[in-house]
């Protein structure tokens, strides 16, 4: 009997994954590439994505769903898919997250099945040696060629650090922690005979990774820190930051603050999550967004939501929704809009300095035709993504 997937009869994802073009560098990878406004997945690795709705066409993220949904974005152009790195669901009848793929063997999968897109994994760094992880990384890297990068999450929820038998520590000292676990890693990447390593919390003998990161290079570090440390430690260990948006207004202030932390001359990619409802008009958008809420809302996952993220979060956002419509309606900034006026949030965004969004949807199937077909053509033509 025929191994499945194996000889010339192979299915088409083994031909995904031929050298990508003219790449020579981690830099010619879609991520860097000129579009003025960049576009990615975000939380589809998880249950019910990132939104408290029981309405039945919630994400049901299974990875058959998971490889059709990054296999759209990558034909469609888009530049990244971003997962969740979550241990426990936000309870209720839906358990929204409750049910999730682990971020790094997430990636290898889809990294296997697409071209051009950049996948990340999202690693809570308390919970993984440096050593074994620097290798994961390097291995992920290679099956993308290049596309691999890392979100490093320092880790908030002492729920999941419970489940792992780990101490939260203080806020600064988990930011303190994920410095000196990346300064394993780095050296893993780099070095090129075997090395001793003695930090504040690693201490190490004959360490030595091969193989190294594809061409060389470290994989994209991306952090998403909102406090001051967090900022810091984006500025000075991470390519990219992936933040909240407060309001269009106060997003601007936010970014050149941060801007002003980078070295000199490094321009950094800064990314803001979003949750995306779109339709063609802004009346259809608010409706399906009533629907989702008011209609199908989890509230009992909100109640739980609100206890544990409440304190956190409340003060990020403007109050034009109260803080549970908030959390049932998705994590990130609310686009509910219509075509157009979604691509007019997304012009205000980019000229307030935002490079691009994470975008959590309530189907990212469904939902992905109305940005590959709705907004994409508009934003193409609105200057802020090259035609294709
Ligand atoms: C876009 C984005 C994605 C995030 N993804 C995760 C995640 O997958 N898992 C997680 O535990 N925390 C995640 N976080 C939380 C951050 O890692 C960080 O803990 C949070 O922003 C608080 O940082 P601060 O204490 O520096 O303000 C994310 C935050 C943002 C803005």
């Amino acid at each position: 009997m025929r191994r499945r997937g194996a000889g010339p009869a192979a299915s088409p994802a083994a031909n995904l994954n031929q050298a990508p073009f003219m790449w020579t560098s981690r830099a010619q990878t879609r991520i860097f590439n000129q579009n003025r406004f960049k576009l990615g997945l975000f939380g589809m690795n998880c249950s019910g994505g990132l939104s408290l709705t029981k309405a039945p066409e919630r994400w049901d993220a299974s990875w058959e769903h998971n490889v059709q949904a990054a296999q759209m974005a990558d034909a469609a152009g888009l530049e990244f898919l971003l997962p969740i790195g979550r241990w426990h669901g936000y309870k209720g009848e839906t358990d929204t997250q409750g049910t999730t793929f682990e971020t790094l063997t997430w990636a290898c999968g889809l990294l296997a099945s697409t071209r051009e897109i950049t996948a990340f994994g999202t690693l809570h760094v308390a919970f993984v040696n440096p050593v074994f992880a620097a290798k994961q990384i390097v291995t992920a890297d290679h099956i993308g060629q290049g596309r691999f990068g890392l979100n490093i999450v320092s880790g908030w929820n002492p729920l999941e650090f419970g489940s792992m038998g780990i101490d939260l520590r203080d806020h600064d000292q988990r930011y303190a922690y994920s410095a000196g676990w990346l300064e394993v890693a780095r050296k893993i990447w780099t070095h090129t005979e075997p090395f001793d390593h003695d930090g504040t919390f690693f201490h190490l003998k004959g360490v030595l990774g091969k193989p190294k990161p594809w061409w060389g290079s470290h994989p994209i570090i991306v952090s998403a820190g909102n406090s001051s440390t967090g900022k810091d430690f984006a500025s000075e260990h991470a390519d990219c930051l992936f933040t909240t948006i407060p309001s269009l207004e106060a997003i601007g202030p936010k970014l050149r603050e941060f801007r002003a932390l980078s070295p000199q001359g490094v321009r950094k990619n800064m990314f803001a999550s979003c949750h995306l409802m779109v339709r063609p008009t802004t009346k259809e958008a608010r409706d399906y967004h009533h629907y989702i809420v008011h209609e199908m809302g989890d509230w009992e996952a909100a109640d739980y939501a609100e206890k544990l993220r409440g304190a956190r979060i409340s003060a990020q956002f403007d109050k034009d929704m109260s803080l549970k419509e908030r959390l049932i309606t998705g994590a990130g900034f609310p686009i509910i809009a219509g075509y157009d006026e979604a691509v007019e949030i997304m012009t205000k965004l980019a000229d307030a300095g935002v490079d691009g969004l994470a975008c959590g949807m309530i189907n990212y199937i469904e939902d992905f035709k109305h940005i590959r077909d709705g907004l994409l053509p508009r934003m193409e033509r609105a200057g802020l993504r090259q035609k294709r």
